[in-house]
């Protein structure tokens, strides 16, 4: 197996807010059980963000943990992408307000909006970057205050989401084998209208979203399920594909964490064993662009994930977006 080495992660980092809301407070929210919860997504519990904080605040907690975690200040920094769906305000980018709280002085900063995918699209970019020599260290952070854009009278999208944050720091590869081995990113625009929040844009005015219910999550739920097992398997045969990995290859897969019964459908579409799959949507809910970041931290600091481990990383989201990458840790 041969593999040009471009850029490797070089810490990470991630913000929880401590605030959760389980599947019993639910119960007293809308007409729902924790045993229908449990069974449809595995969710169990979900973190949600205190009023007075904003997505930016909770990405630069995380970026500020994964700076420390590379023994990189601030400065250093060249690129910062955040990926979100679920910014502080439509403009200026939410990247701008962590440069200024984290105070990245040298940095560029955008957004990339890909819904779920949004970190795997960012890292795609990163190792881009990287490899044109365009950018040294880039900062990614895939961030979101979902709970601030769900209908808490749909009982159909109200349990699935949580907030959270997760950094990671790329730069470049010291030439010791570990790093990114490959990303895979791809679109459907065809597909807009089965998960997205139609108001907070141009096309429908703050007055006539708030008329007609339109600045909150719209999905369709069994569509999107339908989708997103086809999206997850199409990103896991292109990484394989683009970096000669195989099954057994693989230690650790990191698939987006929006519903057990999706993970479980990519693993098998992956033939990669259940133990070798990371899986914390129990505890987390569907945090969107922070999943993979939040799950990929996790999996380093506990041990999921040791030096040299090959870990492959899926997601989709709405767009529909969906994308993958492939890293020796
Ligand atoms: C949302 C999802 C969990 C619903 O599960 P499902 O098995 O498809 O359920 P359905 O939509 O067919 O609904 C089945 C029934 O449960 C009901 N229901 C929906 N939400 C419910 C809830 N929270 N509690 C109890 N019942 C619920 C429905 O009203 C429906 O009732 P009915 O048969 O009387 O009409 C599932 O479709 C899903 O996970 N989709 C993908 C969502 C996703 O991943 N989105 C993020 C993408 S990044």
């Amino acid at each position: 197996m041969q593999h040009d080495i471009h850029s490797k992660i070089l810490g990470s980092g991630v913000a929880i807010p401590p605030k959760t809301l389980t599947n019993a407070d639910l119960e007293k929210i809308v007409d729902t059980s924790d045993q229908w919860i449990r069974e449809r997504t595995g969710m169990v519990v979900r973190h949600v963000v205190d009023e007075n904080r904003q997505n930016s605040d909770l990405a630069s907690e995380a970026a500020l943990k994964a700076l420390d975690d590379a023994k990189m200040t601030a400065e250093e920094i060249e690129t910062i992408i955040v990926a979100t769906v679920t910014g502080d305000v439509t403009f200026p980018s939410t990247a701008c307000y962590v440069q200024s709280k984290i105070g990245a002085v040298n940095a560029a900063a955008f957004d990339v909006q890909a819904a779920c995918s949004g970190f795997l699209f960012g890292l795609n970019i990163a190792d881009s970057f990287i490899t044109a020599g365009k950018s040294k260290n880039v900062l990614i952070i895939g961030c979101e205050v979902l709970t601030r854009i769900v209908d808490w009278q749909d009982r159909s999208t109200c349990v699935l989401f949580g907030d959270a944050a997760g950094a990671a720091i790329v730069g470049p590869s010291s030439g010791d084998g570990r790093g990114i081995l490959g990303t895979f990113i791809k679109t459907d625009g065809r597909l807009t209208q089965l998960l997205w929040m139609p108001g907070g844009g141009t096309r429908y005015p703050a007055d006539v979203a708030l008329a007609e219910n339109l600045n909150s999550i719209k999905m369709r739920g069994q569509e999107v399920f339908k989708h997103a097992v086809t999206a997850m398997g199409d990103a896991a045969t292109h990484i394989m594909e683009i970096t000669g990995l195989t099954a057994d290859d693989v230690d650790l897969l990191i698939p987006h964490q929006a519903n057990k019964r999706i993970i479980d459908a990519t693993a098998r579409r992956m033939k990669v064993s259940p133990d070798k799959v990371f899986v914390n949507v129990t505890k987390y809910g569907n945090t969107s662009a922070a999943s993979i970041p939040v799950a990929f931290d996790e999996a380093m600091k506990s041990g999921a994930l040791k030096t040299g481990d090959i870990c492959v990383m899926v997601a989709f989201g709405g767009g529909f977006t969906w994308g993958s990458a492939a890293i020796r840790v």
